[in-house]
């Protein structure tokens, strides 16, 4: 069965990460399923609304840490920048629904889709710090300005993990629903907005990402940072921990 389910129903394109036995962990193939699938719901007339979420318990643990500690110097991550391209730039609003754990970019994603609801028991983190790497996709732009520089130097330089109660005080949600609720109110929001004028509902959303410039010089910033930070000792260090399941050792790096 494929990694990412992408269906059409209603004018609502729903993309499910569909890795459970991983926590959803996002691999480069899975990267550029689901920027296929945003690119096709940009150029199909028939979708109005994307909507994301993960199947099992958990919407995603983020980048596959895998791929990172096999990943080579010089290798790109083009698959990763397609998809948070192609999230940054949907014409369409897009909804996320959250359960379980967005760790990563599972967080970082959240922060450019329009509409955002989290199970209450969701815990989300930046770990990015205790990996040895750098904020990603304008994330060290957006967070301070939705959650103020103090909470999101807590998030990012803590790296550890915040429950749903702050992530909808901090700006990340838009809203908290009983995990037996989050399915059929996510669909309902879906919905409503898949019946609204499209025209109006999409240039509301344009007229809102007036930040665009910024965030994609953010995003370059960022970039350079992140791949050079893959290779660093604390980074390969951290990897090669979390895959041996043992405790990072703080001594193999500055
Ligand atoms: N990359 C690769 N594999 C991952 C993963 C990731 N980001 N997150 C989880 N997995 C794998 C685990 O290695 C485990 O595999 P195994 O069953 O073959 O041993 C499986 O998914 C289940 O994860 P597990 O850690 O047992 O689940 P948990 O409920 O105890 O913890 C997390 C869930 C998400 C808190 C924990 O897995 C975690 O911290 N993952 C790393 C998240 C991360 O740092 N992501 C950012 C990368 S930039």
């Amino acid at each position: 069965m494929s990694q990412v389910l992408s269906t059409i129903n209603n004018h609502v394109m729903t993309i499910s990460i569909n890795r459970v036995e991983k926590k959803n962990a996002l691999t480069l193939a899975m990267y550029q399923d689901m920027a296929d699938a945003l690119v096709h719901a940009n150029d199909n007339e028939s979708v109005k609304v994307v909507l994301i979420k993960g199947e099992g318990e958990a919407f995603t643990a983020g980048n596959d840490i895998e791929y990172f500690a096999q990943r080579r110097d010089g290798d790109t991550i083009a698959e990763i920048n397609a998809f948070m391209q192609a999230l940054a730039t949907c014409t369409c609003p897009v909804v996320a629904e959250v359960r379980g754990v967005a760790v990563g970019i599972g967080t970082t994603l959240l922060l450019h889709c329009d509409l955002v609801y989290s199970a209450p028991n969701t815990r989300f983190c930046l770990p990015f710090i205790n990996l040895g790497l750098v904020p990603e996709y304008a994330s060290s732009y957006i967070l301070p300005r939705i959650a103020g520089r103090r909470k999101a130097s807590e998030w990012l330089m803590l790296g550890e993990a915040f429950g749903a109660d702050e992530a909808l005080q901090f700006g990340i949600l838009t809203d908290i629903v009983p995990a037996d609720k989050l399915t059929d109110t996510v669909q309902a929001v879906c919905n409503k907005l898949a019946a609204k004028p499209v025209f109006a509902l999409q240039h509301t959303k344009q007229l809102m990402s007036n930040e665009h410039d910024a965030i994609e010089k953010q995003i370059s910033a960022e970039l350079d940072v992140f791949l050079e930070a893959l290779a660093s000792d604390a980074a390969k260090e951290a990897f090669d921990a979390f895959l041996n399941k043992r405790p990072v050792n703080t001594k193999k790096f500055k």
